[in-house]
């Protein structure tokens, strides 16, 4: 692929005149510009979810994102949904976490954790002695899950007891402890996309009668409760949260999402959390949904970084610092096959496409094969 002297001359010029290649303060961390790798399930972890050698070239390929969110990392084997995602519950999965951020740091690169428990969204193969995944609600989400046999429907979870809730919160804390001693610069709640979390939010999963469930008030107390321990860990200067108000991902919805997601951005205000890292619209999917509201909203109600996400490209991610819509462009997809994702939308290159055959499972092939530009 060849780019015309002129053209690379515009987009060189275009990128100049952009902060979205500049460094950025993000709390204690002066991070190289405002692009981040959005975390991103490979599947690709060995024996009792410890993440693979391979996972460290990965990520090491990419540490010139601005910041890399590791992929969904769950906190317990409880908290495990598909077959060969990574945990952050044991001594072995730290020490291999702890090789792949002295690579990503030797590379100039930072590197946060996403913290995950899939709730519901799980199967008795992959759950310890073959219990039933847990859930706010025993409600069967519609979907399949990816197990060590393939795909099978999801199954009516166990609806958690109300005197669980500080275990689950508890593991969460040590979560957060864990991914401190393997050395990342901060963590990421996982509160997106219909697992744990997100279903204690929404009311079409949440129908319980406790105290966490009913009002808004009450459907929002895991998630501060988890944040305030995060938070006492790490403090708000190195947490981030993941939100995606609209998204129909997992089987969930809410009958009222602007109030809902407003009052949780109001109160982990209060926790002084470094961003909030938003999924515009369906993840992986249409940023206008019907019903929806302007993500706009929940960033003015936000004190810290608004991070954005969901199909942005080159063009939008300007165009969104131009504006001052969005403090930080997380891409996905596209950093699957293109591990120089800032020097290639810097003079706008051309980006490798991912193959859909290797995203999820497998080993080097599609994980660590993608070229740079240079060599290409
Ligand atoms: C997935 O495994 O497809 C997956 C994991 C975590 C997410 C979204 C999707 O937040």
């Amino acid at each position: 692929m060849t780019l015309s002297a002129s053209s690379l001359n515009d987009a060189a010029t275009q990128a100049t005149q952009s902060d979205l290649f500049a460094p950025m303060q993000l709390g204690p961390l002066t991070l190289a510009n405002r692009i981040v790798m959005a975390p991103l399930t490979r599947s690709r972890a060995g024996a009792a979810d410890v993440p693979s050698e391979m996972a460290i070239e990965y990520y090491v390929q990419r540490a010139s994102a601005g910041l890399i969110i590791a992929e969904a990392t769950q906190v317990s084997a409880q908290g495990k949904g598909y077959v060969f995602t990574p945990g952050i519950y044991s001594a072995d999965q730290v020490q291999a976490w702890k090789k792949i951020t002295d690579g990503v740091h030797a590379a100039g690169g930072r590197i946060f954790l996403q913290l995950w428990h899939v709730g519901r969204i799980s199967h008795p193969s992959l759950q310890p002695d073959g219990a039933l995944p847990v859930a706010p609600s025993a409600i069967t989400p519609a979907g399949q899950a990816y197990t060590e046999d393939g795909f099978v429907p999801l199954v009516t979870p166990r609806a958690l007891a109300t005197s669980e809730m500080p275990e689950i919160v508890q593991q969460y804390r040590s979560g957060a402890e864990n991914a401190l001693a393997a050395g990342f610069d901060g963590v990421e709640i996982h509160a997106a996309n219909g697992y744990l979390l997100d279903q204690f939010l929404r009311d079409k999963t949440n129908q319980r009668t406790d105290a966490y469930g009913g009002s808004i008030e009450n459907r929002a107390r895991l998630l501060l409760e988890v944040t305030a321990a995060v938070v006492k860990v790490w403090g708000g200067d190195r947490v981030g949260i993941r939100l995606s108000p609209l998204s129909t991902f997992g089987d969930i919805a809410d009958s009222d999402p602007q109030a809902l997601f407003s009052y949780v951005v109001e109160q982990i205000n209060a926790y002084k959390l470094v961003y909030l890292h938003l999924i515009e619209g369906d993840t992986g999917g249409s940023r206008e949904l019907p019903g929806g509201f302007d993500p706009q909203i929940l960033r003015r109600l936000f004190k810290g970084a608004y991070m954005a996400n969901n199909g942005y490209d080159r063009q939008m991610a300007l165009d969104a610092r131009t504006k001052g819509s969005a403090d930080m462009i997380a891409f996905g997809r596209p950093y699957i096959a293109n591990p120089d994702l800032v020097e290639r939308l810097r003079i706008a290159a051309p980006l490798n496409q991912p193959d859909p055959a290797t995203m999820y499972g497998g080993g080097a092939k599609g994980y660590v094969d993608y070229p740079a530009l240079n060599c290409v």
